[in-house]
């Protein structure tokens, strides 16, 4: 564990000092740590230069990174007790505590590890001391730990197997949460969802022995604020996602567990904002189910009546995460004013083919909405771009035998498809966007501040949009 207190004053016990520093050209001990995050250890002085690399190019991105770059080499060092001069930190020359706060989720989120199912017991505890006469760095530091707990919080639960974290362990998981956190928590299991004619999230889980689940949390916000509409976050959180009848590859598989890394985001935030006391009220909604096979699994050319009443045939049951969306979507609408709808979904192969990991799709009905959002994405670098949402793209799934098919059965346009088929569920008076995570949600190699696997992407996106709303 990595803990940080600010402090005045140094203590006197340390077994190092981190000092951050841009690059220099050439010459003295500086130059020797030149791109962003080299770290050299000077043992006579007990000093850990760590670079933020060129110093006309230093962003809040950089020096997130070279605290990553810092927080791993403590632990690989098993480092006990270190101390770091925040205030020489405005040699970044970014305005504000925009450096501090950077470095402390740098430190953060690149000291995360999910090491729970190791026989070995994970690295030393570290103290950090951030030595800085900045009295707003207490308050600041507070802030980030509640961000950065929660980003690790949705990794955590994202890393976990499918044969640990299912609907309804999950489910019971949130509920338990949810009470220490003063969140309200209310779960829809399989046979209410029926009654209520939530066609399309039951079928999905139908085939599971843990069947669907749809999770509601709600945070009421504070003062003036509490009274206004709610923000709806609602989450794709697919336990394990087989692909069904239309069954996935043996490479295409694995890694399916990520599959629930909307919903993990969902609760991170809502989770954040009680503990951030936001006064915004803000609604997640988790549409959790496991995409089986069995004797009782949903097939292709099922048709489904949805909570919207509309009737969907499935074409694919690998694309199962626009049916429990669906359904969630509808809930949202019929049970809460969304004054923004926004859902986050591990939703195509299709936006990790047109955008990589680098970037998230963004869809939206909503201009400012998508603007906004893809301002946040761009202050935090979980970095969105927007894809066209046109109701042309409908053709591909106009309906034959219902209203519409799950899946164009080609794989032109794929993202867009899938989400002009989410678009059918909203009603245009929403603002809404659709975040597709399936390139960013987790990663098969470390990244600068994440190991392999969940990332935690778009929770500080989504803190970062709904702390900026009145
Ligand atoms: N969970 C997948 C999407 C996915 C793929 C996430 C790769 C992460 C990495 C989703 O349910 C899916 O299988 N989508 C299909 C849809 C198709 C059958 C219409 C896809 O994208 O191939
Ligand atoms: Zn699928
Ligand atoms: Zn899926």
């Amino acid at each position: 564990m990595l803990t940080l207190k600010v402090s005045a004053a140094a203590p006197q016990k340390q077994s190092v000092q981190l000092i951050f520093r841009p690059a220099l050209e050439t010459g003295n001990l500086e130059g020797a740590a030149k791109e962003v995050g080299d770290v050299r250890f000077f043992p006579s002085e007990q000093f850990v230069l760590v670079s933020l690399g060129a110093s006309e190019k230093i962003t809040a991105e950089i020096v997130r990174r070279a605290g990553a770059a810092a927080a791993r080499w403590l632990k690989k060092n098993n480092i006990p007790d270190a101390g770091l001069d925040v205030d020489g930190l405005s040699a970044a020359g970014l305005p504000g505590l925009v450096a501090f706060e950077a470095l402390v989720e740098g430190l953060l989120l690149g000291n995360y590890e999910f090491s729970q199912y190791k026989s070995q017991p994970a690295s030393t505890d570290t103290r950090l001391t951030l030595v800085s006469n900045n009295p707003a760095c207490k308050e600041s530091l507070k802030k980030i730990e509640i961000t950065c707990e929660a980003v690790n919080l949705a990794r955590d639960w994202s890393h976990e197997p499918a044969n640990v974290l299912n609907p309804l362990s999950l489910a019971e998981r949130v509920k338990k949460l949810a009470a220490a956190e003063g969140l309200t928590c209310k779960i829809l299991d399989d046979h209410e969802l029926k009654a209520l004619g939530a066609g399309a999230i039951v079928a999905v889980g139908q085939g599971s022995a843990t069947p669907s689940r749809l999770i509601v949390l709600e945070y009421s916000g504070r003062g003036k604020a509490a009274h206004e509409k709610p923000v709806v976050l609602v989450g794709k959180s697919i336990t394990f996602d087989t692909g069904g009848y239309s069954i996935k590859s043996v490479d295409g598989i694995v890694g399916m567990k990520y599959d629930k890394c909307g919903g993990m985001d969902v609760i991170a935030v809502l989770v954040a904002a009680a503990r951030l006391k936001l006064d915004i009220p803000i609604v997640g909604i988790i549409a959790a189910a496991e995409n089986m096979i069995s004797a009782l699994a949903y097939r292709p050319n099922d048709i489904i009546r949805t909570l919207s009443g509309k009737t969907v045939e499935v074409i694919s049951t690998d694309a199962e995460g626009r049916l429990v969306l669906c359904d969630a979507l509808t809930y949202a609408q019929q049970n809460f004013q969304p004054r923004a709808l926004i859902d986050l979904a591990t939703l195509t192969g299709g936006v990790v083919v047109a955008l990589g990991s680098e970037r998230a799709g963004l869809f939206s009905n909503n201009d400012p909405l998508a603007n906004d959002l893809f301002q946040c994405g761009e202050n935090t670098f979980e970095r969105l771009w927007r894809l066209p949402l046109d109701d042309d793209y409908f053709d591909l799934i106009k309906g034959v035998d219902a209203d519409m098919r799950n899946s164009a059965g080609v794989r032109k346009a794929h993202p867009i498809v899938a989400s002009v088929f989410l678009k059918q569920f909203v009603s245009p008076e929403i603002p809404w966007a659709h975040l597709d995570i399936a390139g960013t949600a987790d990663s098969d190699k470390e990244e600068p501040y994440s190991p392999k696997g969940a990332t935690g992407f778009g929770i500080r996106l989504l803190l970062n949009y709904l702390c900026g709303l009145k």
